[in-house]
């Protein structure tokens, strides 16, 4: 069990949970006319309320404690020296460096130099393909990091979409994504970047492959891999074995995390689908709220806030899974993204001490965009019977202001939560109309804890805020759970599997050693083959 769970502040909020557990947020908002001001925070035009949490003013103050305990201005400046704090890979954490504005290290600026000029060469139609067409389309070949943040980022930033290029994204392994996207798209005016941190990864070496055979099937000579193929990554070798000019790599290191790494050269497609100077915004926006998570005092700090929420509402209130519903069609990828973010981070029981943490850490986090959500779900949110956490996160102003459409979407939004949080009884159900005998079907139990994220608007400033906000809780969180956020071990048995089965499935080598059922699979499959 982790040191932190002897500490006093952790006693406190053993017993904090006990008498909280027994009491309802309808009832802590009666005793507390005040709790919106009380717990609210705002950085800038960015607010958080967390007044629906199921917390007390005591709660919060032992919460800090145990932030105190756990050191987190101590691992702050730890990862802001560059000190290795991703101890398992020998690596250090400095994302941060790359939206530090005037203050990033001379070969971040140089890589966004050249991100620069490469935007202004395609949107110009300077750059050609092999034919001499200008470039219309850009497939960015990634999957991870190398994925989920730039395509979440080019969706909700649509608003700032540059005119006559479409951006795509392919990352699985199984055909269908490739062809599917290839289908519609002209090699001579596509151009692929391949986004990948290690340049060793499966899926994308394979998509990249596909689409490099798909390219010369009509180009017919390997020179039009040049005009055609650039790569984001930190392995030049293997960007030259592939082909790929050393002018046509957008370099970045290994002091940036996969799942951190849209603020690097794996950004690129974001900077040509919105333009270099939104991409700059996005950055800034970014670097802004780091600065608050480094100098704002611990009450009004919104990452570890949150951090210290989730930590709450897991191992105290045995919230098993936490839902982020971002009321913002532009903000649709964002739980998939942030799943990556939070899950790959966090998800994990050996602590840095190699020690079992022995608690329950990263939560399942999951959602979609409301309202759509609404129709789906939520059912068992209202009714359930579980714990169910969640983040709702909206646009004071629309993205895309068509008339009628956002005081509505507003009003669902702030009525999930409140549905949520306060729930009906059988007495507020009968004077809404209720017919007495379904009494029991319209009586929501309430009591879930959410917090509400407002967005002035969605620009790639605030864009660059939110994204930002949850990486500092994640790495919060990290630190209160005493783990390394920053490796994923988890994910290598399934991949290093996979490499051994691979042969099996086409028939060659001897599947003896393998358990009964991938065994029995196997032959089955191979009756197709
Ligand atoms: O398999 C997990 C992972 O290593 C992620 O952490 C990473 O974002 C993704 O694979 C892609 O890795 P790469 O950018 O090296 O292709």
């Amino acid at each position: 069990m982790s040191q932190l769970a002897h500490s006093a502040p952790w006693q406190a909020l053993t017993a904090d949970a006990a008498q909280l557990r027994t009491r309802h947020l309808r009832e802590l908002f009666a005793v507390d006319g005040d709790r919106y001001a009380q717990f609210s925070l705002q950085h800038g035009q960015l607010l958080l309320d967390f007044s629906k949490q199921r917390i007390c003013e005591q709660t919060l103050t032992h919460l800090h404690a145990l932030a105190g305990v756990a050191g987190i201005t101590g691992w702050q400046q730890r990862m802001r020296s560059g000190e290795l704090i991703n101890h398992t890979e020998k690596r250090a954490v400095r994302h941060m460096d790359l939206r530090a504005g005037d203050a990033a290290p001379a070969e971040v600026k140089a890589v966004l130099a050249r991100i620069e000029a490469f935007c202004e060469r395609i949107h110009s139609a300077e750059w050609r393909g092999f034919s001499g067409e200008r470039i219309t389309d850009v497939v960015n070949i990634g999957i991870g990091g190398s994925d989920l943040g730039p395509r979440m980022a080019v969706q909700a930033l649509s608003a700032c979409q540059q005119p006559d290029l479409r951006v795509h994204f392919v990352a699985n392994l199984d055909g269908a994504d490739l062809a599917g996207t290839l289908a519609s798209l002209n090699p001579r005016s596509t151009l692929f970047i391949v986004a990948s941190k290690t340049f060793t990864t499966l899926e994308t070496m394979r998509n990249a492959r596909t689409a490099r055979d798909w390219l010369l099937a009509v180009a017919g000579d390997a020179s039009a891999v040049a005009r055609h193929f650039v790569a984001a990554s930190t392995n030049l070798r293997a960007t030259g074995e592939f082909g790929i000019a050393p002018e046509n790599v957008f370099e970045f290191w290994d002091w940036v995390g996969g799942r951190f790494s849209l603020w690097s050269a794996i950004g690129l497609p974001i900077a040509l689908a919105i333009g270099f100077g939104h991409f700059r915004q996005l950055l800034a926006g970014a670097h802004d709220l780091d600065q608050h998570f480094f100098s704002a005092p611990p009450a009004s700090n919104l990452p570890l806030t949150m951090a210290l929420l989730t930590l709450w509402n897991t191992d105290f209130l045995g919230a098993a899974s936490h839902g982020v519903f971002p009321y913002s069609h532009s903000l649709e990828l964002l739980p998939d993204y942030l799943q990556q973010l939070e899950m790959e981070s966090n998800g994990k029981q050996v602590d840095r001490d190699g020690k079992i943490i022995g608690m329950p850490t990263c939560p399942i986090l999951w959602g979609t965009a409301g309202t759509n959500g609404q129709h789906s779900y939520f059912q068992l949110l209202h009714q359930g019977g579980q714990v169910v956490a969640s983040d709702f996160i909206t646009l004071a102003r629309a993205d895309f202001p068509l008339a009628g459409h956002h005081p509505g979407l507003l009003a669902n939004c702030l009525a999930q939560s409140a549905a949520l949080a306060f729930g009906q009884t059988a007495e507020e159900a009968q004077a809404n109309g209720a017919d007495a005998s379904l009494l029991p079907y319209r009586t929501f139990p309430g009591n879930q804890p959410s917090s509400t994220l407002i967005l002035p608007e969605l620009s790639p400033f605030t864009l660059g805020q939110l994204l930002a906000l949850y990486e500092h809780k994640v790495f919060c969180l990290g630190v209160l759970w005493n783990l390394n956020s920053f490796d994923q071990w988890g994910v290598e048995l399934g991949k290093y599997l996979a490499g051994k089965l691979t042969p099996l499935l086409a028939g060659d080598g001897d599947d003896a050693t393998l358990d009964a059922s991938t065994r029995g699979l196997i032959a089955h499959l191979r009756q197709f083959s």
